[in-house]
C-alpha cells in the first residue's frame, strides 16, 4: 500500500469523540515507551506526526489519524507506566478500555512489545484480557534494530511458545523497527488486506 497522506484528526479522551465517518480503526496499544507512537510515524513515513518521547506516558489520549482520506491509525496511551498518579491511571483505564470494548470501528488493535525483553506477566495479562473480550488483535514486536537476527527469531518463538500454553492458535505476528523500517511492508499489506475485505 502506498501512503499518499496522513493528517492528525483529534485527540479525544471519550468515546462519543471518536470520529464517526465509518473508516476502519487500527489501534496500537502496549507498555508505556514500547514505540507505538514511532511505528505509527514509520508507518507513514513523516517523522512527528505522532509525538514521541524518550521518557514514559508521553501519550496521554487517544489520537486520531486519517490515512490516504480512507482509515485511522490510532495512537493510544501506554500500560504500565510508573510515576503517574493512581487517578489518572484510573481515568486511563476508563477511557481507553471503553473505547477498546465499545469502539465497533476497531478492525484490528495492535499489541506491542519490546523484542528485547522476555514475555512479562503485564503483557501476557493484556493480551489474554484482549482475546477473551473477543477484541481481534495482532502482535508486533518493536525495536528489532536492537539485537541480532539470532536473538530476533528466539525471542518471537519464545513468545510463541509462552502463548501456546494458554491459545490453541496464535495470532498474527509482526517483527518491526522504527529505526530501520523493518516490517513496514507487512504491516501495511495486512491493513490493506482487512480494509479490502
Ligand atoms: P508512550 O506514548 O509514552 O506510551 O510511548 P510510546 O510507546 O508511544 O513510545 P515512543 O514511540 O514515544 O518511543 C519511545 C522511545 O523509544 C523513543 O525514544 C523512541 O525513539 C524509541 N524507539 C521507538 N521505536 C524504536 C525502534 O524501533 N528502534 C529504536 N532503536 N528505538 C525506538
Ligand atoms: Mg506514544
Amino acid at each position: 500500500m502506498i501512503i499518499k497522506s496522513a493528517v492528525f484528526i483529534k485527540s479525544i479522551t471519550k468515546l462519543r469523540d471518536c470520529p464517526n465517518s465509518g473508516a476502519h480503526d487500527f489501534a496500537f496499544i502496549g507498555r508505556s515507551n514500547v514505540g507505538k507512537s514511532s511505528l505509527i510515524n514509520m508507518l507513514v513515513n513523516k517523522r512527528q506526526l505522532a509525538k514521541t518521547s524518550g521518557k514514559p506516558g508521553k501519550t496521554q489520549t487517544i489520537n486520531y489519524f486519517l490515512i490516504n482520506g480512507q482509515w485511522h491509525l490510532v495512537d493510544l496511551p501506554g500500560y504500565g507506566w510508573a510515576g503517574v498518579s493512581k487517578q489518572k491511571k484510573t481515568e486511563w483505564i476508563g477511557f481507553v478500555r471503553e473505547y477498546l470494548l465499545k469502539r465497533h470501528n476497531l478492525y484490528c488493535l495492535f499489541i506491542l512489545l519490546d523484542i528485547r525483553h522476555p514475555p512479562q506477566s503485564i503483557d501476557l495479562e493484556f493480551i489474554k484480557w484482549a482475546g477473551l473480550e473477543g477484541i481481534p488483535f495482532a502482535l508486533i514486536f518493536t525495536k528489532s534494530d536492537k539485537i541480532s537476527k539470532n536473538k530476533i527469531d528466539t525471542a518471537v518463538e519464545n513468545y510463541k511458545n509462552q502463548l501456546l500454553k494458554e491459545w490453541e492458535k496464535l495470532p498474527d505476528i509482526f517483527v518491526t523497527s522504527s529505526a530501520n523500517h523493518s516490517g513496514r511492508e507487512e504491516l501495511l499489506n495486512f491493513i490493506d488486506k482487512i480494509n479490502s475485505t
